[in-house]
């Protein structure tokens, strides 16, 4: 049976207590809201939006009031912006899941002599996953504690326990995040995707764990069975491909048919998917094994044999083109990654053991699920068929591997890495665009009681100084002044990440206001409905750090139309970004904003090299390990 949502986990505690998110002061928050909009907006808009601000903020106002009842609710609350932000962040999102909201991570490339060889790496990688699981029911995973920044604080590891027993349930107007309890036994199966069909495969029968022979065998099985075109049944995968609220209507019509409500049933309480692709006759490359992941190239390729609302979708193409692809509420891709990692490790470090067991020829085949259509469901299929491969066309995407230097050379600067390709990724994006634009980087709050992230508001001031002396004001401006303004923005980003990291990011808390607003059937406060604020939460550039330390990237799409994804994991003598944007919009071009960030770090580099005298960074609390040492104390210099 689900279990509740907040319910505490069984078994073992972790055993440390971590802090509950702080509420941050109101004023600090408004004023550093101001100051992350003053530069993006003209100046008629910004003096309405201060007005606005300050009416909002004004002694005994609106903001007071509603900063007290979030005060109260983080006192009887774990978290108090845990439902709003999965609500607002995931939840109510109406967007079709592949490529706007999962993630995906992407294995290297393998090296298939035929397709018994990737029958045998996924039996193999299954076996890493009931391993991997194995530590998560018996909550030996040892504590994640943060690096960087603020280092050595131990981090909340609950969404690790939401990796393989969650399913995003669509819903008219929000999905709902069912959670199943950790190691029940209604969870004894995975369901393997063939050739758009689906399949259960037990992994536990007559009351024996299957071995990794048998699940190679189990696997032959499901191949064998995929290719009978007579039992061959309508590619149901599809309807989990389209916005959210059409696979809702769609599922509401399925469940009428008891055949398709068990198939369903089953789907939404498995382990994990494994999709066991075709080769997809794309060249294959870094960009193309990305795009497989996000949307599998559409129904006319893998698009179609993939389950969008399970949280861990396994890929393993014939063509050795593998990954996951992420149902993103649950967890964040640093846990994402520190599971697929595992993964990777136990495939290299632990040899398959398929040569040495005897098979366990008697097991029962695994079940084919079964779908009952009408000429109606038939129509929902072709529409979503449809609106996937518009997606499909529309995807601009480029992976790019930038080998001038890595991370090594920016900490060699006594530079943030982090702030340093927030900074290039600035750059970038005023060389293309002119303009600096609201954007996002997700920060870890896993310092706190069920912490997930808050947004490090990349463009500012600062950068927008530096990202002028670098173009508009380059021949006027000496390189002493940009080495000033560069270590300004890098300066000016270490703040805010410190703070974002720390509890004190500005829009968790915009967003608690707000919602608690609504809860108390107040009318919206003008403050949020103004357009600066609607402006400011239209990230055109939406960027997140991921870093890998075994060789796979991880990649997602933009948020708005016309905007960037832009994914990059800095390693020590290169930096791999994986960027994208979307075909239709005129304002876009992911080889274009590549093109830019290339020459840009670069660029930064030689201004780096003019001045081998680095500046001190004036960040504080860097070396802290408390995270309650909060960025009252920091130098906004
Ligand atoms: N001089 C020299 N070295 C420095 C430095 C400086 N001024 N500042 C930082 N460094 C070093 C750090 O010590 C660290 O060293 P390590 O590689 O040995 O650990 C390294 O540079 C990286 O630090 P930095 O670049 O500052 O970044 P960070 O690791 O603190 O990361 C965030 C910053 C915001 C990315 C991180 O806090 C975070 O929140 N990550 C999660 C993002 C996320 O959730 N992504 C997934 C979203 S789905």
């Amino acid at each position: 049976m689900p279990i509740a949502e907040r319910d505490p986990p069984k078994g073992r505690r972790e055993s440390y207590v971590l802090p509950k998110v702080p509420v941050p002061p109101l004023k600090q928050t408004l004023d550093m809201y101001l100051t992350s909009i003053k530069h993006l907006v003209k100046e008629e808009q910004y003096q309405k939006t201060k007005s606005i601000v300050e009416k909002f903020g004004e002694p005994g106002g609106t903001g007071e009031l509603l900063q007290e009842k979030l005060l109260e609710k983080s006192i009887n609350t774990h978290n108090w912006v845990y439902d709003y932000w999965l609500d607002d962040m995931y939840l109510n999102q109406r967007l079709a899941l592949p490529v706007n909201s999962n993630p995906a991570m992407v294995f290297p490339k393998q090296d298939f002599r035929d397709h018994k060889d990737s029958l045998k790496f996924a039996a193999h990688l299954i076996t890493g996953v009931l391993e991997y699981k194995k530590h998560i029911d018996t909550r030996a995973l040892p504590v994640d504690f943060s690096r960087g920044q603020l280092a050595g604080t131990p981090l909340c590891m609950k969404q690790y326990y939401r990796l393989f027993n969650t399913y995003r349930l669509p819903g008219l107007k929000r999905d709902t995040l069912v959670i199943h309890e950790t190691g029940s036994t209604e969870q004894e199966h995975i369901i393997v995707a063939c050739k758009n069909q689906f399949f259960v495969m037990d992994l536990v029968v007559k009351e024996k764990p299957l071995r990794e022979m048998d699940i190679l065998s189990q696997l032959e099985k499901i191949v064998k069975m995929a290719e009978n075109t007579e039992e061959r049944q309508p590619p149901f995968g599809l309807l989990t491909s389209d916005g959210r609220t059409e696979w809702a209507q769609a599922r509401d019509v399925l469940i009428k048919d008891s055949v398709n409500r068990e198939s369903l049933a089953v789907i939404e309480k498995c382990l994990c998917v494994v999709c066991l692709d075709d080769p997809s006759g794309m060249e294959v490359g870094d960009t193309s094994r990305a795009l497989l992941m996000l949307h599998g190239g559409g129904h006319e390729k893998m698009g179609a044999n993939r389950w969008y609302d399970k949280p861990m979708q396994f890929v393993v193409g014939e063509d050795g083109v593998c990954g996951t692809v992420c149902e993103h509420s649950p967890f964040e891709g640093i846990v994402l990654v520190a599971c697929t990692e595992y993964l990777m490790k136990f495939m290299t470090g632990s040899p398959s053991k398929i040569g040495r067991a005897t098979s366990v020829s008697e097991l029962p085949a695994p079940r084919r699920l079964l779908w009952k259509t009408t000429p109606h469901i038939q129509g929902l299929l072709k529409a979503s068929a449809e609106r996937l491969q518009r997606l499909v066309r529309d995807l601009d995407m480029d992976v790019h591997k930038f080998e001038v230097y890595g991370k090594e050379f920016i900490k060699k600067q006594k530079m943030s890495p982090d702030a340093y390709i927030q900074v290039s990724l600035q750059l970038a994006f005023y060389r293309c665009n002119g303009r600096l634009v609201s954007t996002y980087e997700s920060a870890s709050i896993r310092r706190f009681h069920e912490g997930r992230v808050d947004n490090i508001r990349s463009a500012t001031p600062e950068t927008l100084a530096f990202v002028k002396a670098m173009t508009d004001e380059k021949t006027s401006l000496s390189d002493s002044e940009k080495i000033k303004r560069l270590w300004d923005a890098i300066n000016a980003q270490t703040n805010s990440t410190i703070a974002a990291i720390t509890g004190m990011g500005i829009d968790n808390h915009l967003l608690g206001l707000r919602e608690i607003s609504q809860e108390i059937h107040m009318e919206m406060p003008e403050i949020f409905t103004d357009e600066t604020y609607v402006a400011s939460n239209q990230f055109i550039l939406s960027t997140s750090q991921v870093p890998t330390t075994v060789e796979m990237f991880c990649c997602y799409g933009p948020v708005v139309p016309n905007g960037y994804g832009c994914c990059y994991n800095p390693q020590a003598d290169h930096l791999l970004f994986s960027v994208t944007s979307f075909h239709g919009s005129t304002e876009t071009s992911s080889a274009v904003f590549i093109k830019a960030l290339d020459e840009g770090l670069v660029e930064m580099r030689d201004l780096c090299k003019t001045s081998n005298k680095p500046q001190s960074n004036k960040i504080r609390c860097r070396r802290s390990h408390s995270p309650s040492v909060l960025c009252g104390s920091l130098d906004r210099a």
